[in-house]
């Protein structure tokens, strides 16, 4: 018999995208151009290969901005959403959505992070966004920085390495929270702070060229100091402007199980996940935990900090705990003799029980209970997961239709761990957005053919086509686990 599985009443249901692989319009309506704006497709190499797709030098961020080409910098056209937006909202509520996760771009807000003024159109614009998401009745759920640091934190400084960068993302949190106190509640402050680890450009507008003779390990650690340091700061300004909001840390929860029972393969797993917890320990306990002291202390990295900033971090940890999770992967203390896939920006082990994504992300949906739980009896604050969903290629068929069958039974499993995680081991979970509602441009390889959407844009990974929005099998599906609070599951 099948099992009825609800959710709590007002669970937010909603879907998740961020301006830089959705918005388009990279030089409309006085927007700067971000590091995302310069980061180059590469469809000729292995897509799985998330290494080369991030790595960005001096010499690439030249060409980038000597060129208006959208084809090789899919990013700057993502789905046109800047000029679909209503349209697009329109599907959201129709589907029932109750939250709406995005970012606001800051270099159409700053264009060039140092600006003495906002730009109002770019103030304007989020405006009507938000306006049209409240007609429905949709609350936003808004990521203050998601990949799009202004590319002048590049040219100008050293990117977040510079402290000066906490100076000019404060004044930006200030001028949004102050301009939307009215229409956000839910805040996030950093996209998977994490991340800058695995992709220092797009996270910390770092360039590892532009610090010769540095040990880049410590650039990367002093630019999330800063980060921390800012995100405690935008906690701050964000609570004193808009007294009822609530402001969330963003991790990507890379969950990983010990490859065997061998003592050693368990320890591995276990120092693997602490050093994905780090960053998230920092933001909710509001301190750097013992076991990342000594990781600086054992690999020689010295982190530049001003008086202050440990009493503002601890004065201002988060209100809840959102993240990202996709697949799981393996740990073992010998990996030679291992396969591995692909992960989110990851190579991760292979697990033998598990089915891969067509781009190699392995399908756990019992690693997203597993997840919640730790997070849970981690933190002992609420949980949101803002990103979870398939990447997959969907086909247009000529009578407009797509059959996705296959992110039907992702996310279902998924959903149900989630029910699951709740109603039997207790935690406190305030919604769910599946990433890329609406199809946009990936991050880790640029492609629009990698979809994530119930709604299907019709533009291929060169720009193509003429970005007309078709509901997919899934739309109607989703549609329904809404109405039903999740009992259709
Ligand atoms: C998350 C990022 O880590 O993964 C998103 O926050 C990203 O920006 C998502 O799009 C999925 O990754 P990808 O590489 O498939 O786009």
């Amino acid at each position: 018999m099948k099992q009825q599985r609800t959710f709590p009443e007002g669970f937010l249901w909603g879907g998740a995208t961020a301006a830089n692989q959705v918005e388009g319009g990279w030089r409309e309506g006085g927007k700067g151009i971000s590091v995302s704006d310069c980061a180059k497709a590469r469809f000729d190499t292995e897509v799985t290969n998330y290494k080369t797709h991030n790595q960005v030098t001096s010499k690439d961020i030249e060409e980038a901005l000597a060129t208006d080409d959208e084809v090789y910098y899919p990013k700057r056209h993502g789905s046109d959403f800047y000029h679909h937006y209503k349209e697009d909202i329109r599907l959201f509520s129709e589907m029932g959505f109750k939250v709406y996760r995005m970012s606001i771009a800051w270099s159409r807000i700053f264009p060039n992070a140092d600006d003495a003024e906002p730009n109002e159109e770019g103030l304007k614009f989020y405006d009507q966004v938000f306006d049209e998401l409240h007609k429905y009745g949709i609350e936003p759920l808004v990521t203050m920085s998601h990949y799009e640091p202004p590319i002048n934190l590049v040219l100008s400084y050293k990117g977040w390495y510079s402290r000066e960068a906490i100076g000019f993302f404060t004044r930006f949190a200030e001028t949004i929270c102050t301009r939307y106190k009215d229409k956000v509640k839910y805040w996030l402050t950093f996209n998977e702070v994490d991340s800058m680890i695995r992709h220092p450009y797009t996270t910390g507008a770092l360039v590892e060229d532009r610090f010769p003779g540095q040990n880049f390990e410590e650039v990367i650690f002093q630019a999330m100091h800063h980060q921390f340091v800012a995100s405690a700061l935008a906690t701050k300004i964000c609570h004193e402007i808009i007294p009822d909001s609530m402001v969330g840390c963003m991790l990507t929860k890379l969950t990983y199980y010990p490859y065997t029972c061998k003592p050693e393969d368990v320890l591995e797993a276990q120092q693997t996940m602490r050093s994905t917890y780090c960053y998230s320990d920092t933001q909710v306990f509001g301190e750097y935990p013992a076991y990342l002291l000594s990781r600086f202390k054992n690999n020689g990295i010295h982190i530049k900090m001003e008086e202050g900033d440990e009493a503002v971090m601890k004065a201002h940890p988060v209100d809840f705990v959102s993240f990202s999770y996709y697949h799981s992967s393996c740990a073992a203390r010998d990996t030679s003799h291992l396969n591995v896939t692909a992960g989110n920006t990851i190579h991760a082990i292979k697990n033998p029980y598990l089915k891969s994504s067509d781009w190699g992300w392995q399908i756990d949906p019992t690693g997203l209970r597993i997840s919640m739980v730790d997070l849970y009896d981690r933190y002992r604050k609420p949980l949101f997961i803002v990103e979870n969903g398939l990447g997959a290629e969907d086909i247009l068929k000529e009578d407009g239709s797509i059959d996705d069958s296959y992110r039907i039974a992702y996310l279902r499993e998924h959903l149900k761990a989630v029910a699951d995680a709740i109603a039997e081991d207790g935690v406190v979970c305030l919604g769910y957005t599946s990433w890329g509602c609406i199809d946009l441009v990936s991050e880790s390889t640029k492609q629009m053919s990698k979809r994530y959407g119930f709604i299907y844009v019709d533009c291929d990974d060169y720009g193509k086509g003429t970005y007309q929005r078709f509901k997919k099998k899934s739309f109607d599906w989703y549609k329904k686990v809404i109405e039903t609070n999740g009992s259709s599951l």
